[in-house]
This record gives structure tokens, C-alpha cells and sequence, in this order.
């Protein structure tokens, strides 16, 4: 019997930590990974982080006070034997010193807690006075993300560039449901409730990849609605600026499989749905594609941008990512293998 109930929590336990990936990599799972708020990169995160550790450590504090004094008071006057023949201790009511002691210091241990928070509260709820400050609208849908820069007049999808060192506000606003715009290591998570719209400003320190996750469930694949943020040097910030302000290239004419694709893309309903600046296509309920050869994620951030995964998405929109618009779509689950090949050829070459 012991030895079941030993081997089913040792199994539990297996399965949990696998969740974590700490059996796969313990050492990246310590550090934890691309969504770690223990890893931070920008002021706002750290702001966040410095403020559970002022918490953490007062609770801690808090916690082996009163545990050790519970343990210490248990242990010392446990029962032993012949007690019962003993008269009981003297019995007490109240005790001024003790009891204010008590609330002076819960109060003096809050006000260490409270201080911080409503600083930080404010720091980050304030729009930054900045003139270099970047603004970008952030549409959510049902799984993926529009991104909007008004002052640029770029539009794109899932895959959003910010310049370092600059203060960015992301406006947030959703499409359908309730979902929640986080990355991780930039900046704490705000809401996107429908009607209304909210805000949240971060700054990226150092050039690289930021992870982005939707942080409300939504729905079947609100686990797939990721998103990346690429984090660049001024310059290398306005060379891609520049990129995706033009036009769509138009597939080589020696590409053949390509050339069909774009065919395909217009004659298949793609168009219907996704825009592709310059060609025409101008649909809204998807994601733009416009420069979408050149993006590093397809199905917003769920996988790498690969011929091969791209195949395999437009094969089986549902499988790979549950509940997506494009599985209900008709003529997408009617595309043969080889105008599949030639829609891939068609995306990868939109760089
Ligand atoms: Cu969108 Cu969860």
C-alpha cells in the first residue's frame, strides 16, 4: 500500500516538473526561459520584480517569525507526562504591551510593502512625458494580434519591432473577447476587454527577442496566441521600419512555383481575408502578410517560419492550431498538396 501511494506521487511529480521542462534542461527551466519575469530587460519589469521581492521578503520574514514561535511555543510546552496531575498554569486575559506590539509591527511591515507598491503604481500608470515615445495600437483576435503604428503608417501582425531604449505605448484594444496583452520580461500584463480601451508603456534595454503571450484565456488557442517583439538599435529600428512601409514583392518570374502561388492567393479567397500591400489583396480578418516571408513565426508565434511548418498549417489549419478562422474556411480544405507547395513557395517568397 505505502509502496503505491510512493510511487503515485513520484509519478504526479514526474509529470509535473516535465510541464516545466526542468528534465529536458534544468538549468534553463531555473533561469526560466522566454517568459521568465525573473529575467527582466526593460524598467518597467524590474520596477514589477523589485516590488515581489520587497514582498517576498516581508512575507518570508513574517512567515519564519510566526512559524518559528509556533514551533518553539509547541514544542516547549507540549504536554509530558504526569501533567494532568499538575494544577493548570495561571490563566490570562489581554496583555497591552504584547497587543500593540503586534499591530505597530504589522503595520510597520505593510507600510514597508506599501510604499513601493504606490510608487510603482504610479510610475507605471502615468503616460511617460517623452517626445521620443513610439506609439502602436495593439488590435487583438481570436488568436493573433494587428499591430498598428499611426506615426509610421506600418501595419503587421504578430511579430512587433520596438527601438531600444526608447518608451513605447502599446494602445490595447480587442476585436471580440476578453484577452491580455504580456510580455513577460518588458512589462506586466493588461487586460483587453471589448469597448474599452486600456494601455501599458515598456522599454526594451538591450537589443533582442521578447516573448509575448496572450495571458486571458479566450478560448480553444488562447495557449498558441503568442507574439514576438523584436527589440533594435535606432537605425536597424527604421531599416525595418522602412521595409515594412513597402510594397509586397512580386515573386520572381523564374520562381514558377511562387508566380502559381500568388495565383492561387488570389483566386483561392486567401485575399478575402489577408491583405498583401500592392497586390490588391486587402482583407481584414486575418493577419497581413505583407512581409511575411521575412517574419521569424508563423500562427502567431507558434511556430518557427518554415516551409515545413507552413505546409503543414495550411494542410490542417485545425490540427495545428485549434479553433483558428482559416480551418472553417472552404476553400482551404479543399487545397491539393501541390497548391500548397506553390501558396509556400508564395509566402516565403513575400520577404
Ligand atoms: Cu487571447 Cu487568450
Amino acid at each position: 500500500m505505502r509502496q503505491s501511494i510512493r510511487l503515485a506521487v513520484f509519478g504526479s511529480l514526474m509529470v509535473l516538473f516535465a510541464g516545466c521542462g526542468v528534465l529536458d534542461n534544468p538549468m534553463e527551466w531555473f533561469r526560466g526561459g522566454n517568459q521568465s519575469t525573473f529575467d527582466v530587460k526593460g524598467p518597467v519589469a524590474r520596477q514589477q520584480l523589485d516590488l515581489f521581492y520587497v514582498t517576498l521578503w516581508v512575507t518570508l520574514f513574517i512567515f519564519v517569525t510566526v512559524g518559528g514561535v509556533l514551533a518553539y511555543t509547541t514544542f516547549r510546552f507540549r504536554q509530558r507526562p504526569g501533567d494532568s496531575d499538575n494544577p493548570p498554569p495561571a490563566q490570562t486575559h489581554g496583555h497591552p504591551l504584547v497587543e500593540i506590539g503586534l499591530i505597530a509591527g504589522a503595520v510597520f511591515l505593510l507600510v514597508i510593502i506599501a510604499v513601493p507598491t504606490v510608487r510603482a503604481i504610479y510610475d507605471i500608470y502615468e503616460v511617460p512625458d517623452d517626445d521620443d515615445m513610439l506609439v502602436i495600437d495593439v488590435t487583438a483576435y481570436q488568436y493573433w494580434w494587428a499591430f498598428d503604428y499611426p506615426d509610421e503608417d506600418v501595419t503587421t501582425a504578430n511579430e512587433v519591432a520596438i527601438p531600444v531604449g526608447r518608451k513605447v505605448k502599446f494602445n490595447l484594444r480587442t476585436f471580440d473577447v476578453i484577452h491580455s496583452f504580456w510580455v513577460p520580461r518588458l512589462a506586466g500584463k493588461i487586460d483587453m476587454i471589448p469597448n474599452r480601451s486600456n494601455w501599458l508603456w515598456l522599454q526594451a534595454d538591450e537589443p533582442g527577442q521578447y516573448w509575448g503571450q496572450c495571458a486571458e484565456f479566450c478560448g480553444e488557442s488562447h495557449a498558441n496566441m503568442k507574439f514576438r517583439v523584436f527589440a533594435y538599435e535606432e537605425d536597424e529600428f527604421q531599416e525595418w521600419i522602412e521595409h515594412q512601409r513597402s510594397d509586397a514583392l512580386e515573386p520572381d518570374d523564374d520562381d514558377e512555383l511562387a508566380v502559381e502561388g500568388a495565383d492561387l492567393f488570389r483566386r483561392r479567397g486567401c485575399m478575402g481575408c489577408h491583405t498583401v500591400q500592392g497586390t490588391g489583396a486587402a482583407g481584414m480578418a486575418g493577419p497581413e502578410l505583407t512581409h511575411f516571408g521575412s517574419r521569424k513565426t508563423l500562427g502567431a508565434g507558434m511556430a518557427d517560419n518554415t516551409e515545413e511548418n507552413l505546409f503543414r498549417w495550411m494542410r490542417d489549419p485545425d490540427g495545428f492550431k485549434p479553433g483558428n478562422l482559416m480551418a472553417l474556411d472552404p476553400q482551404v480544405q479543399n487545397l491539393t498538396d501541390e497548391e500548397i507547395e506553390a501558396l509556400v513557395a508564395y509566402m516565403k517568397s513575400l520577404k
